[in-house]
């Protein structure tokens, strides 16, 4: 009788129990799930908690077999004003689909998701076709801080069209979020900035359905044109080692240049920011280019040449956050960094690198930029931006800029879908620009035979 009464309470109280606690599941996740890095047997899932939360774990099995599953215990630090948090997990099969769900304070949370592991096909199969989506400068309108006058930020639908891209995973390519005046003079502020935007409602579907990788550039590393004097840097350093799971970030505890790679592409994703120093640095002393300007860095650049002579892939794409090739540009580019620039461009040449393009962000409008070099293949460097902040468009004599790949200018907010096809020795790359609906708004593809010697 006692347990028939005890039953029958819990019965009847139960809907304002599990009432209660979804309203607390709902506040305590405050964005994600975003799926990290993914490879062949290892996944990252990163997820940021509100500070109610004292602990969280993830439980994942293969898809359609709940026998498989496994739970991985976060044993990092929680209950700060921001938790975002990352949990790796090993031991998977290739080739398979996993599913995952978050357990947070010991509840089973909404945080659910799925993801696929690489599959092995070196020594066994030709390079899997793929692609990659990617693109620069999001802004989210916060209007009590923002400018006043006409919102800066534009329709982000984009994320939208992005999150039903089929592609292998997404690229970032720096200003991915805007830190404004009210941020930059504290950490407090860096880390308000980072974790507001990522819990954009409209980031949902993208953060969750394909692996996000990325860059920095000014706006998410400091103030506009921002470089290595910055005072906060190792704050913003911080704070994008916890907000983005790329496979590592710099060297010595400094910036955070990274590496990835998919089927026969290697992708080098530099740090402009950290060791750069000031646009306004003179570019040459008595007619000679100046060694103290940097832009890379000399360790990043010996770890760039390093990498890059070692890559055996088919496409070696150079990911930076600003412009490399345009000569003409009225903004801050590699290009003006002569002497690093005239290293990479004599390194690349003496060592016979094939395969090399750039990629890069940071301008507001898309386009590709050709250098021409002596005795060796064209070098291009594909831009992609903005996905929301303004359109800029191209004024003066850049209008008519002769390093442009003829009709290779978006002015509208845009990303790009980057595809690798074709058989083994006559692989193509190609390049789609993809405006906010989904539409494509400018092709162009190149060979590795062009980019051959
Ligand atoms: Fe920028």
């Amino acid at each position: 009788m006692y347990g028939m009464k005890k039953h029958w309470l819990i019965f009847c109280f139960m809907p304002v129990v599990f009432a209660q606690a979804q309203s607390t599941k709902a506040i305590s996740v405050v964005s994600g799930p975003m799926l990290g890095q993914v490879e062949l047997r290892t996944a990252s899932i990163w997820i940021e908690v509100s500070s109610d939360i004292t602990s969280a774990a993830l439980i994942y099995w293969k898809q359609g077999h709940p026998e498989t599953s496994r739970k991985k215990i976060y044993d990092g630090t929680l209950g700060k004003e921001f938790n975002p948090l990352r949990i790796d997990i090993g031991g998977l099969e290739i080739n398979s689909v996993y599913e995952y769900q978050f357990i947070l304070n010991q509840e089973k949370s909404s945080a659910v998701g799925s993801f696929h592991t690489k599959d092995l096909w070196q020594w066994r199969n030709p390079a899997p076709d793929f692609s990659f989506i990617t693109g620069s400068c999001a802004y989210f309108n916060e209007p009590v801080y923002d400018r006043p006058g006409k919102p800066y930020g534009g329709d982000s639908i984009i994320f939208e069209s992005m999150a039903k891209d089929t592609a292998a995973f997404t690229l970032w390519l720096g200003d991915n979020w805007y830190t404004r005046e009210v941020d930059l003079q504290s950490p407090w502020g860096l880390w308000y900035r980072a974790s507001r935007d990522r819990a954009q409602s409209v980031l949902r579907n993208l953060l969750k359905n394909m692996p996000q990788y990325a860059i920095w550039d000014d706006h998410d590393f400091g103030p506009d044109n921002s470089g290595s004097s910055y005072g906060l840097k190792d704050v913003s350093r911080e704070i994008f080692m916890r907000y983005w799971c790329n496979p590592f970030y710099g060297e010595d505890q400094k910036g955070i240049y990274s590496q990835l790679s998919y089927s026969d592409m290697d992708l080098f994703l530099t740090d402009d920011r950290y060791f750069r120093s000031a646009d306004e640095f003179a570019d040459s002393v008595n007619g000679k280019p100046n060694p103290e300007k940097h832009f890379f860095g000399q360790k990043q650049l010996h770890w760039l040449e390093d990498v890059l002579v070692q890559s055996l892939a088919t496409f070696k794409i150079i990911v930076v956050g600003s412009q490399t090739l345009n000569p003409m540009s009225r903004d801050e580019g590699f290009y003006k960094y002569s002497y690093e620039y005239h290293e990479l461009m004599v390194f690349l040449n003496e060592n016979h690198i094939k395969g090399v393009l750039f990629l890069t962000g940071d301008r507001h409008h898309s386009e590709i930029v050709k250098a021409e070099r002596k005795d060796n293949y064209e070098l291009y460097d594909i831009t992609v931006s903005p996905f929301t902040s303004g359109v800029a468009k191209v004024r003066g004599t850049e209008i008519n800029n002769p390093a442009r790949v003829p009709g290779s200018l978006v002015e509208k907010r845009n990303y790009a879908r980057i595809s690798v096809r074709g058989k083994k020795n006559e692989r193509t790359c190609m390049v789609q620009f993809v405006g906010e609906d989904g539409k494509t708004l400018y092709n162009w593809s190149v060979t590795e035979q062009q980019l051959t010697r």
